[in-house]
């Protein structure tokens, strides 16, 4: 028998099975031979949040939550965000090696002349009510990119997919800008490429009525430093949608936005939404206190507190703290900075936060770093998907590209009735 197995007796029927043990999983197809009787459909393993379960074999990122640990590629996220810049991040993830100086040109290159997007688009989003969510704009006009680039069908055309991956990393911040500028009633920026990727971004969203638009340059290397920390984080919910809706090889555009609707829900990317809002309904310190009371008593979460994976602090957040101090020496203090404190202060001295392994996470301090950056908290869950478009497709090409793939398609427990003949209508009590 091998050691790298596992046998399992079935207590109803006494039989013994023998599993093979895989880079410490077994696939659950194995247990689907342990039946009961002849016409037994097999077992199944129940996972509803996929909790316990490897949906795919993946080189891209790593993390072990136990140790607060997480790297790019094998590369420390501590060692990119203080040596790298996000569109070098992006060509690791999509590449799995740091580019050589002149791959990175002509990435940046690439990258920076698919900015623009068709005047269509731009009138596409003119249609947006006045006071449109900006997360749901970038989703319906992702969502809409598609019938612009009807080739981007073509997935597994490797020439068509570098242009589609050059164009969604491009058009994003284009996209994201002009959503943002249109809940304000505020003319369109088009792109300026003579600016870096940040650059450019904030020039879209601030510029007004200079010739030309000078992003501050900390606050244009903060910004790029958040984008790194963004850009993945294996397979996470919108990671997991991305995956899953591009298993039926639908276009990237489609893909993405599966991700982009994933991403804005309040327990994923609108968790900064929601952990700034919460700290301004606090309002003041000295009513954290009465405010974690509450949390105890499981009447509210403590949003950007938390997280699946890790058990530790998580290392973004370790970070972005870092980087709120020096955007802060540009803008001024944010006076919820004071509230954040003293809600980690206690939290990470409460019984009840230390017995559950609640730490910050990396939407707890971003919210205010963009807050005193002058977005507007609808803007947050925007900030966040822009950089992981190209974790995205990076997790994208490689479930395509992976001989496992197939269509994603889970099974259930039916717990429902049992047959039964229908009723008509005036025989119904
Ligand atoms: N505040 C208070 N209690 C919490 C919190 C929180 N933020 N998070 C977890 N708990 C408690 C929870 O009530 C439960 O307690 P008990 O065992 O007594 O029932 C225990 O901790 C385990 O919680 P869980 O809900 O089973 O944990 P999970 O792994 O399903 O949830 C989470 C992870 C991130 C959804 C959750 O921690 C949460 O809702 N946090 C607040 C929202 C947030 O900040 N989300 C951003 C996540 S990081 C960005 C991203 O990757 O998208």
């Amino acid at each position: 028998m091998s050691k790298e197995s596992l046998t399992v007796i079935d207590n109803r029927t006494g039989k013994s099975y023998e599993i093979p043990i895989t880079q410490g999983t077994i696939r659950a197809m194995d247990l689907r031979q342990i039946k009961v009787s002849e016409d037994d459909f097999g077992l199944m393993s129940y996972d509803p949040a996929l909790e316990n379960t490897a949906s795919c074999k993946s080189r891209i990122t790593f993390i072990d939550g136990e140790k607060g640990i997480l790297r790019y590629r094998g590369y420390p996220i501590e060692q990119l965000a203080e040596k790298s810049n996000y569109l070098e991040v992006a060509y690791l993830l999509l590449h799995g090696e740091l580019p050589t100086k002149s791959e990175y040109e002509s990435w940046v290159y690439d990258i920076t002349h698919h900015t623009f997007i068709h005047e269509n688009i731009k009138k596409f989003m003119d249609g947006f009510r006045h006071d449109a969510h900006p997360m749901g704009m970038l989703l319906g006009t992702v969502g809409a990119l598609s019938t612009f680039y009807p080739e981007a069908k073509n997935i597994f055309d490797e020439n068509t997919r570098r242009k589609q991956i050059h164009r969604l990393i491009a058009k994003m911040p284009t996209i994201a800008a002009f959503a943002y500028r249109h809940s304000r009633g505020l003319p369109y920026v088009y792109p300026d490429n003579d600016l870096s990727y940040t650059g450019n971004f904030l020039n879209m969203i601030f510029k007004m009525t200079e010739l030309k638009y000078q992003p501050n340059p900390v606050i244009e290397r903060a910004l790029d430093i958040l984008f790194i920390l963004h850009a993945d984080h294996e397979q996470n919910c919108s990671a997991n949608a991305v995956r899953a809706v591009g298993s039926s090889l639908v276009d990237p555009y489609s893909a993405v936005a599966a991700g982009i609707a994933a991403l804005y829900g309040p327990l994923h990317g609108g968790a900064n939404e929601a952990a700034l809002r919460m700290l301004m309904e606090i309002g003041s310190k000295d009513k954290v206190p009465a405010f974690i009371k509450r949390v105890k008593a499981g009447e509210v979460r403590l949003m950007g507190f938390g997280h699946r994976i890790y058990k530790a602090y998580d290392p973004r957040a370790k970070i972005i703290k870092q980087t709120a101090y020096k955007v802060f020496e540009v803008t001024g203090l944010n006076p919820l900075l004071e509230i954040a404190l003293e809600v980690e202060r206690i939290a990470l001295d409460d019984e009840y936060f230390i017995k559950r392994r609640l730490y910050p996470n990396v939407d707890f301090y971003t919210g205010l770093i963009y807050q005193s950056l002058g977005f507007p908290v609808e803007m947050f869950p925007v900030l966040f998907a822009i950089p992981r478009t190209s974790g995205w497709l990076a997790q994208w090409e490689e479930m395509l590209l992976d001989k496992d793939t197939k269509i994603v398609r889970p099974r259930q427990v039916y717990i429902g009735y049992d047959k039964r003949d229908y009723v008509p209508i005036e025989q119904r009590g």
